[in-house]
């Protein structure tokens, strides 16, 4: 089972280095020894998520802190016979010895969405909860990569930005926000639509990570198909709805947190084999960008060493891809700019 699940997780790699550079990565390159670190792992997103960390040979360490139930999580994780060594940790006196050494820290702590909530309804209890995580991490790993999950994104990212701008400790290489679920969806919603084996499809997802924020540009996506405007645009909205679809179907059970951890461990695995300096790792991502006048957007990232080592540009967009562009502009740089705001609180 081990190496079926694996196999499933490499061979859909959203990466669009060929499959032989992604096998390299795993097999015949030597592991370096690398710690990741999972905030909120005893939820929703974050059981699933410690689960596919701890298939990832890329780990040697992961630790896995939450306020409460984290043994729980953590023994039945560990026995796992993989390479990951696990720790579990659980209540704040413990969040320094979860972070020491960490390369990558993932965080998907917070409360999901209930239906009729939008990502932003949740920022009054998961701003405040990212805030102190992250000042915990400028103190105890301030070299780590940080995936942030927690919603909404297009404010988590800019309030860590500021807690570590303030902590003397902020590197723009080296914050992401996880979109990676909106290409997942995107590249899901194509190959099913198109008829295309969904192991080649690749659709780049730029903007945020919030309704009309998201923007797929099946414009560029691989391979071509010949879909009608009227099929792209109901391809772009179930894209952005995605999550909503299901938050609605959850019916107040939450929102998405098995496909969210796949994304998830995607993305974090592109970030060890960038800092293992593996060539040509590229995903989409939310970061301190200048592709726009927005102080951050998620478009493609390519991950090295240090973290982001380039930022793709937006490539030629389809007139629509345009207007939509235009119209997330004021959403998400409002989602920005409260983020900061309640940082600099
Ligand atoms: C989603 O897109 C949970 O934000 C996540 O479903």
């Amino acid at each position: 089972m081990k190496n079926t699940m694996l196999r499933s997780l490499r061979s859909s790699q959203s990466s669009s280095s060929s499959a032989a550079v992604l096998r390299r990565g795993y097999a015949s390159e030597a592991c370096p020894e690398r710690k990741v670190t999972v905030l909120g792992a005893a939820g929703g997103i974050g059981q699933p998520l410690s689960m596919l960390m701890k298939l990832n040979p890329l780990v040697s360490r992961l630790a896995l802190y939450d306020i409460a139930n984290t043994p729980g999580v953590a023994a039945d994780v560990s026995h796992i016979n993989t390479r990951p060594q696990v720790t579990g940790y659980a209540g704040e006196e413990q969040l320094g010895e979860a972070l020491e050494g960490s390369d990558v820290v993932i965080i998907p702590a917070g409360v999901p969405r209930k239906p009729g909530m939008t990502r932003d309804d949740l920022f009054n209890i998961n701003a405040g909860i990212v805030k102190s995580l992250c000042l915990a991490i400028s103190k105890y790993c301030p070299n780590a990569v940080i995936n942030m999950i927690s919603n909404p994104v297009n404010s988590t990212v800019p309030i860590a930005s500021e807690v570590f701008r303030k902590a003397g400790t902020y590197n723009a290489k080296k914050l992401f926000g996880v979109t990676t679920l909106d290409v997942v969806r995107a590249k899901t919603f194509y190959a099913t639509k198109a008829n295309l084996p969904i192991a080649d499809v690749n659709v780049p997802v730029v903007g945020g990570h919030a309704g009309i924020t998201i923007l797929p540009l099946f414009s560029q996506a691989t391979p071509t198909a010949n879909l009608s405007q009227e099929h792209i645009e109901a391809l772009t909205k179930r894209t952005q709805d995605g999550g909503t679809e299901v938050v609605e179907a959850k019916a107040g059970k939450g929102s998405a947190t098995l496909s969210m951890a796949y994304a998830g461990a995607i993305f974090a695995d592109a970030c060890l084999k960038g800092l293992n300096g593996m060539p040509d790792v590229m995903e989409c991502s939310f970061v301190q960008s200048t592709v726009t006048e927005l102080p951050f957007f998620a478009s493609k990232v390519r991950l090295g060493k240090e973290g982001v080592a380039e930022i793709f540009d937006l490539g030629p967009l389809a007139d629509y891809e345009k207007e939509g562009l235009e119209k997330l502009r004021p959403e998400l740089l409002s989602s920005i700019e409260n983020g900061i705001k309640f940082a600099r609180q």
